[in-house]
């Protein structure tokens, strides 16, 4: 089975083609992510120009991966495309593409769930076997979900206010590092010394695996603020003391997790697949290594480019579901907000703006 892959619902625009084997085993035959830039002046995403640039470039990118792949439209079984959730005006651009493209051609649609498609990628890239534990981080979600089987999802934490990947960024402004944060905010860490200026480390030893970010980032300012004018040297340990606490929050809500898998799956060993942007810092990796070989558990890290928004990851949760034999009727709505698990409780009442989901 061979799908197209429509991703527009942050500020990639993206598309791939996936075969999908019988037995289950996956291959991209090609994957084009083309980053926006156009938002690096703002400090953050600009919904408007963001769904403006999709519409401009989603057509080339898609023939691009077409071309890449050596198909035409005619080569394809399917067409995917991430249908939420996400910022509204991108997720319409691709959508609607995607049903333009399976009208003209008689093809299935499959309207994927962005963070579906996040939690199937170990499954292409390592074909992993369900159950298992998924930890989401981006720069939009934070959660950590129990993967049962496509469609199935059990979320065990989530953030009570910002996202993780949101927390690199704001500590990068307000360090004048520029966006996206993670990288930078990384690099300067390495050069620090995590020991200097003590932060909080918000949330360890809480019952259940949620995260809060809020008051670490408020710590961070009043530490930068009472320093201030901060030398090269208060900003590396500004954010090495703030790569640490992330560490240490991670590993502690992790570890948790995996206890509460264990318990709700007996005799399954644990796998814990890590995904979304901030999977690509080396050092959240490595303690999530540490953390993962302690508690006896297997840690999968799929390559950095299929961790951050793609179109082969939305290409193969398409796979996954029609090889369920699950489709979409061309009138499927694209959604702003689509949980996972669509039992688990809003975290409300704690986070300013309420629970992100
Ligand atoms: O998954 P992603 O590409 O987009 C969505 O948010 O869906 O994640 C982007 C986020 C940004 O917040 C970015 O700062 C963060 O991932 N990120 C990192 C690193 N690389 C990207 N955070 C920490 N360390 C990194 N090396
Ligand atoms: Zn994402």
């Amino acid at each position: 089975m061979i799908v197209l892959g429509i991703e527009t619902s942050c500020d990639e625009t993206a598309a791939a083609v996936v075969l999908r084997a019988p037995e289950g085993q996956g291959r991209i035959l090609s994957s084009v992510v083309l980053s926006q830039d156009a938002h690096a002046i703002y400090g953050g995403v600009v919904p408007e120009l963001a769904a403006r640039a999709h519409v401009d470039r989603l057509d080339d990118v898609i023939a691009t991966a077409l071309d890449e792949a050596g198909l035409d439209l005619a080569g394809v079984d399917a067409i995917a495309a991430t249908a939420g959730p996400g910022l509204i005006g991108g997720v319409l651009v691709g959508l609607t593409t995607a049903k333009a493209l399976a009208m003209a051609t008689g093809k299935p649609l499959v309207a994927v769930n962005h963070l579906e498609a996040h939690a199937l990628t170990a499954r292409l890239t390592d074909g992993i076997a369900f159950p298992y534990l998924l930890l989401l981080v981006s720069g939009g979600h934070t959660q950590i979900v129990r993967v049962d089987g496509v469609g199935r999802y059990r979320r065990l934490g989530t953030t009570i206010d910002d996202a993780l990947g949101e927390a690199f960024d704001k500590t990068a402004k307000l360090l004048d590092l520029g966006y996206p944060g993670g990288p930078a905010v990384e690099a300067a860490a390495a050069k620090g010394d995590p020991g200097r200026i003590p932060l909080p480390r918000p949330m360890i030893g809480r019952p259940t695996p949620d995260f809060s970010f809020s008051g670490l980032k408020t710590a961070i300012r009043q530490e930068a603020e009472r320093r201030a004018p901060l030398s090269p040297a208060d900003v590396a340990d500004l954010c090495a003391a703030f790569q640490s606490s992330i560490c240490a929050v991670i590993a502690d809500r992790v570890r948790l997790a995996l206890g509460l898998f264990r318990d709700s799956a007996p005799g399954i060993d644990p796998v814990l697949v890590v995904a979304g942007g901030v999977a690509a810092n080396r050092a959240i990796a490595a303690r999530l290594a540490e953390t993962t070989a302690k508690a006896g558990a297997r840690l999968v890290v799929p390559p950095p480019v299929l961790c951050t928004d793609n179109g082969a990851m939305v290409a193969w949760a398409g796979a996954e579901r029609l090889a369920l034999g699950l489709s979409d009727d061309l009138d499927v709505a694209a959604r702003a907000r689509w949980p996972l698990d669509a039992e688990a409780e809003p975290l409300v009442g704690y986070g300013r703006l309420g629970t992100k989901v």
